[in-house]
């Protein structure tokens, strides 16, 4: 199986997760199989120019979540840790320049390539909240995946922040902020801080209910979040109704 790569986020190319659309039921599901890793993968920076820039700010936040959801998962190890951090800080440096020139192919060559690590990095360690509420989020709304994640990443951090405030530190530092003489709280913060701010700066939309939602669906997307795969290596247990407060602080 050969995979090339057509965006900087999903990282199809490198992972054992497919999603699937069932567009009757709308609803978006997630196969993950080691039948899935393609035999090779080809990166070409030069086929990221002609995407536009909503998507070129879409896809580059999905491949932030995924860098920032593997670092903070249980299931995280040395080898994933150093992936992820390293896609962090590629994202913080060139995603702005990627989605404001689609001819900086410097920029997009970073893009490339923090994409296809945050992706190592998320197929070992897999993924968190913000994948599991995105996920039935996109299917029932069939909104774009980055534009769902870009909303919830704060509020998921917000969240999670009480289950390992050390490595949300290490997240603000890798988004290249200035830690120095903060708490580890502070610092945590800074990292949620961070990531609002590089979604604001990419023209990232910052409420759900901007995107379609509606208080209604709330029970059953967070029943449906509940049971998606991804929220097993969530460092921070979620309940259905925890998980419907998140939606309604994103509301
Ligand atoms: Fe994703």
């Amino acid at each position: 199986m050969i995979c090339v790569a057509t965006t900087a986020g999903a990282a199809a190319e490198v992972t054992q997760f497919a999603i699937i659309v069932d567009s009757h039921r709308k609803v978006k599901m997630t196969i993950g199989s080691k039948s899935l890793v393609p035999d090779i993968a080809i990166i070409d920076p030069v086929l990221l120019s002609t995407k536009d820039a909503r998507l070129t700010a879409n896809t580059g936040i999905d491949a932030l979540t995924h860098a920032i959801e593997a670092y903070v998962s249980v299931a995280a190890t040395p080898i994933t840790d150093i992936n992820a951090l390293k896609a962090i800080k590629m994202i913080t440096t060139s995603l702005r320049a990627s989605v404001a020139s689609r001819t900086n192919i410097e920029a997009k060559t970073q893009m490339a390539m923090a994409s296809l690590l945050a992706g190592v990095a998320m197929s070992n360690a897999i993924l968190g909240a913000v994948h599991a509420m995105a996920h039935p989020l996109g299917g029932l709304l069939n909104l774009p995946h980055g534009e769902v994640n870009s909303i919830l990443l704060p509020h998921v951090m917000r969240y999670n922040m009480i289950a390992c405030m050390d490595r949300y530190a290490d997240i603000a530092r890798a988004l290249g902020e200035d830690t120095t003489g903060m708490s580890t709280r502070e610092a945590a913060e800074r990292a949620v801080q961070a990531v609002e701010q590089l979604c604001q700066d990419i023209g990232a939309k910052k409420r759900l209910s901007e995107i379609g939602l509606q208080e209604e669906y709330i029970l059953e997307l967070s029943k449906a979040a509940a049971e998606d795969v991804c929220l097993i290596t969530n460092p921070r247990d979620a309940t259905v109704e925890e998980i419907a407060e998140i939606y309604r602080t994103a509301l």
